[in-house]
């Protein structure tokens, strides 16, 4: 599958893998997004609360591990400038922007020389968002897994932000987790899939075994979207959508009062060999080095999560879609035909 958006990016597949706040424990973000790049897809790693010394060594490590196109994710409302500046000054060439208006940001980028993506959750949005140089538009709909910028569906965003921009190419994001979805995608005028619930399942994601265990058992049906139960340091009143899980079910039982007023808030629920005690409420994923009652930690995921079955490798992800979307996209053209 090839669209305008893999000339513009250098890419061979219109796949990208949404970036998804490196876990801790080592080049865990570098590995999974060079997997996807050697792919063909575009590799994103997300370094928006990384020093700037540790994104020289995730941009090295990155370029270590594969001489094609990648990208960092930076967000808008945390000390972007000083982030950006370093991930230009260690030469990355695409850079996406998220939680935020890019109007301040993007044209540094851009007299730099890179190519911008810029995450939104309306046509408006996209609109100041092009018309501030960005080069590539994400519409990020409320299906999505992490974090949820906005409240509309993939299938009504997508087409009014492709209506919005064009001929800037729009990169679809939330609820897409196989070739129907990407096939779908590029019915709704999208060049591209920005997929991040499917790729949790991939051999390189550095996540507890419970967290996956969960994900390969989910239905569509077992996330939630919450204004703010998951809340505290950098996501201080922001959206996610997650697997419900004895946090969730404790705080709806308790009649969902808001923070401060939760059941159970001082409690240590895990601990990590990188951050000490974990305490209930915490935003923080379980990954490999967190010990504890996984099961009452956030486990972000999209409603795409019930078509998530297997752990794979992550080129084996971006094959499997990119040729199921041919196949999907091949039968609807010989369907017309008919
Ligand atoms: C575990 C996880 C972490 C995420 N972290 C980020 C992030 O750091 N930056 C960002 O722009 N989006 C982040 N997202 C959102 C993705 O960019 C993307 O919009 C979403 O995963 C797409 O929907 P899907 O999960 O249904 O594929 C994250 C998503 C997940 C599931």
């Amino acid at each position: 599958m090839r669209t305008p958006l893999c000339d513009l990016l250098g890419i061979k597949v219109p796949i990208v893998l949404a970036p998804i706040i490196a876990p801790v424990g080592g080049p865990a973000g570098p590995r999974l997004a060079a997997a996807v790049s050697e792919a063909g897809g575009l590799g994103i790693i997300a370094l928006w609360l990384a020093e700037i010394e540790v994104i020289q060594t995730r941009i090295r490590d990155i370029r270590s591990l594969t001489a094609k196109p990648f990208a960092i994710n930076l967000r808008l409302d945390l000390g972007v400038v000083a982030r950006l500046e370093a991930c230009l000054e260690e030469g990355a060439r695409i850079i996406s922007l998220f939680w935020g208006d890019p109007s301040d940001v993007a044209p540094r980028a851009k007299a730099a020389g890179a190519i911008v993506m810029q995450t939104v959750r309306s046509s408006r949005e996209a609109r100041v968002a092009v018309d501030c140089g960005v080069d590539v538009v994400v519409a990020q709909g409320w299906e999505a897994g992490g974090h949820v910028w906005g409240n509309v569906a993939t299938m009504a965003l997508v087409p009014a932000v492709v209506d919005a921009v064009a001929p800037v190419p729009v990169i679809a994001a939330g609820g897409i987790a196989d070739g129907r979805g990407m096939a779908a995608a590029l019915a709704l005028g999208a060049e591209g899939v920005w997929i991040g619930t499917r790729f949790l399942a991939s051999a390189e994601a550095n996540f507890h075994a419970r967290y996956r265990e969960r994900l390969l058992a989910a239905s569509e049906t077992d996330t939630i979207y919450l204004e703010n139960l998951f809340d505290g340091g950098p996501w201080t009143d922001a959206p996610a959508r997650v697997l419900r899980n004895k946090t969730v079910a404790e705080w709806e039982a308790a009649g969902r009062p808001r923070p401060g007023q939760r059941p159970g808030e001082n409690d240590i629920v895990a601990v990590s060999a990188s951050r000490g005690d974990i305490k209930r409420y915490t935003p923080v994923a379980p990954v490999t080095d967190i010990e504890g009652d996984i099961d009452a930690l956030p486990m972000w995921a999209g409603q795409g999560v019930g078509l998530v079955r297997k752990i794979q490798p992550a080129t084996d992800i971006v094959r499997e879609i990119d040729a199921e979307a041919q196949t999907v996209l091949t039968r609807l053209g010989s369907l017309m035909r008919a």
